[in-house]
């Protein structure tokens, strides 16, 4: 019978058998569960012979960043020598991407420069791992499926960034340990090796982050207030215990500006739409019906408390024929 607990042990067994007794591999961390659990459970293999490389592309949510790091500090990787850190490389690339992206509107030409610059950015970082033969990828069961026999509507609709043709271009051979995995049994998995509940059961997040949750023409200013506003809402759905009831939950910020009033005066602000959606795999979704009474402190919270912000409104389209993102 299938066992989280025997997973990992024969994991372990065939990592080091892959990667062998000296050899270097090296892991692209996102922050999502996938490669997380990947990263961890090839740390448990080899140690300190494991860099794990997290781009920050500047279009994380708030806190993203410190909460990956904390996260992966608290590991303890097991290598030849024992017990030890696991090594992780935390890159800020995000004056790179914003520089990048300046003045592009195009959610297309978005995914095109984030998968680009992120690219350069890892290769960069990856280069300097001497005697790496290998890059760890939390493919999981699905990913194999799906990229064999079956391509669904947002691969094709959008183009999805992902790191495909890198481990040809530096010469690195995968190392995929999830591979025979659904996510509950990834989850399962990360749970044995420890790891905290709440990095197990986030909310897939998209390669180009909050870059297309700002439509149109990104700025440092639209994608603060963003941050804020989305942060509000997290914190809320965790707090009415609805945030693992839902697939994905987020903001965007819309190229729109309304009129409001404040005190005595008139605002002329942008409008902010609340997204969330349940759903199987994401190939379909439905609106969540969240409670009224919640939506209504969401909304207040956001205008009293995100400067910038006059006006909430929740999306009531479901996919397909919209799709979950707006970009
Ligand atoms: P859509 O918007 O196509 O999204 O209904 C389906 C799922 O895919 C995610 N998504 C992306 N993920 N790169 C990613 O890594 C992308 O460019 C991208 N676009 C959409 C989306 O968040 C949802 O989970």
């Amino acid at each position: 019978d299938w066992t989280p607990g025997s997973f990992v042990e024969e994991a372990i067994e065939k990592i080091r058998n892959q990667i062998g007794p000296e050899a270097h591999a090296i892991c692209g961390l996102s922050g999502g569960v996938d490669s997380s659990v990947a990263a961890v459970l090839v740390s448990r293999a080899i140690g300190d012979r494991l860099t794990c490389i997290f781009v920050d592309n500047g279009v994380l949510r708030k806190n993203e960043a410190a909460e990956v790091v904390k996260m992966f500090k608290e590991q303890v990787a097991i290598g030849d020598h024992g017990e030890g850190r696991l090594n992780l490389v935390h890159v800020d690339a995000s004056k790179h991407f914003m520089d990048a992206l300046h003045g592009v509107e195009d959610p297309e030409q978005k995914r095109k420069i984030i998968g680009r610059v992120f690219i350069e950015v890892f290769e960069r970082e990856a280069a300097k791992v001497k005697n790496a033969t290998h890059l760890v990828q939390g493919t999981l069961y699905p990913d194999v499926i799906e990229s064999v026999s079956f391509k669904g509507p947002s691969a094709t609709i959008k183009t999805h960034h992902n790191v495909g043709g890198l481990p040809e271009r530096m010469n690195l051979k995968l190392c995929e340990p999830l591979r025979e995995l659904f996510k509950d049994e990834v989850r399962e998995v990360g749970a044995s090796l420890g790891m905290p509940h709440h990095v197990l059961w986030r909310h897939p997040f998209p390669g180009p982050g909050l870059a297309i949750r700002c439509l149109g023409e990104i700025t440092q200013e639209k994608l603060d207030v963003l941050r804020e506003a989305d942060a509000i809402f997290i914190e809320e759905l965790r707090a009415s215990e609805l945030y693992e009831q839902v697939w994905q939950a987020f903001s965007v910020i819309l190229p729109v500006r309304s009129v409001g009033v404040m005190g005595d005066g008139r605002t002329y602000e942008n409008v902010l739409a609340l997204r969330a959606v349940t759903s199987k795999d994401g190939m379909t979704a439905d609106w969540a019906r969240l409670p009224y009474e919640f939506l209504a402190k969401v909304s207040s919270r956001i205008i009293n408390e995100v400067r910038g912000i006059n006006r909430v409104v929740y999306d009531v389209s479901s996919k397909p024929p919209a799709t979950i993102e707006w970009e």
